[in-house]
């Protein structure tokens, strides 16, 4: 099937004018039938705004996928719910566990769904949550839970439950959306916690097929060391991945390293970014 796919929230704008950015992602996504589908919604800073300037329509949005619980992917939910209506809206089963970022400095930040569960459920969110590989729609799956399988994607330091810094948050509810377009697989990434190896060889083992055509959003890799870097490219090229549209959490120094490895494939997802496919 053919999609359109519109970045709608990002860290950074492009030439469209009136858009705005925020450290955040939102993706939307429009198969050739069916109704369109919202992945992730950015902080709510942005979402209702870029859309408008972009002339996309969210009240035809029949699906609101959240990737991960943090609050620069679900913040966007309620002002969509609020201006739109009902919503069915998937993730995974630990999506609303509290979720904090402890720096070296030792501040805590909050950094989970700025909402509880029954606000949202108040202004129409259905939630579907599931840790498994599934299909939503016609050739549009959720990837579930990552396995970590790779020893070089170590995750991020200074995610923790709660500010005593007792408990890890490895966040297991890091997920992504795949495509299936007639070039081949699309996988669209939120921020990617999970790794983007584990993530790529997750969906290639859960479909069967490993023909990735596409890689669309925050990779983490502005996060990461020289070796998980370097391993994910090798991995890109050697499994022949032919667009990669980095944005959100890969970060300027990362793009630039990407751009300079692989500049026929690599772009920046900036708000305003489409690809039709
Ligand atoms: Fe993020
Ligand atoms: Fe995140």
């Amino acid at each position: 099937m053919k999609f359109r796919i519109t970045i709608l929230c990002e860290n950074s704008v492009g030439p469209i004018s009136g858009t705005l950015g925020e450290h955040g992602f939102s993706a939307l996504i429009e198969p050739a039938q069916g109704d369109p589908l919202l992945f992730d919604t950015g902080q709510g800073l942005t979402l209702l705004h870029n859309a408008r300037r972009m002339n996309r329509d969210l009240s035809k949005i029949g699906r609101v996928v959240l990737s991960h619980g943090h609050y620069d992917h679900c913040g966007g939910l309620l002002p969509l719910l609020q201006e739109n209506g009902p919503k069915r809206v998937y993730g995974h089963p630990a999506l609303f566990r509290a979720r904090h970022r402890i720096k070296d400095t030792g501040e805590c930040w909050p950094i989970g769904i700025p909402h509880t569960r029954q606000e949202l459920e108040s202004a129409g969110a259905d939630f579907d949550l599931s840790d498994e590989f599934r299909e939503i729609a016609p050739q549009i799956y959720l990837s579930g839970e990552v396995p970590r399988a790779t020893v070089f994607e170590t995750g991020d330091q200074g995610l923790y439950c709660d500010c005593t810094g007792q408990e890890v948050d490895a966040t297991p509810d890091d997920q992504s959306l795949v495509l299936e377009t007639d070039k081949g697989l699309v996988i669209i990434v939120g921020c990617c916690h999970a790794g983007l190896v584990n993530t790529m060889e997750h969906v290639a083992y859960s479909l069967g097929r490993r023909d990735i055509y596409a890689v669309i959003g925050g990779t983490h890799l502005g996060f990461c060391g020289q070796e998980q870097f370097d391993m994910t490219v090798s991995a890109l090229k050697c499994w022949g991945v032919q667009k990669i549209a980095a944005g959100h959490c890969t970060g300027f120094a990362a793009s630039a390293r990407l751009s300079r490895e692989m500049p026929k494939e690599f772009q920046v997802a900036l708000v305003g970014f489409t690809l039709e496919v």
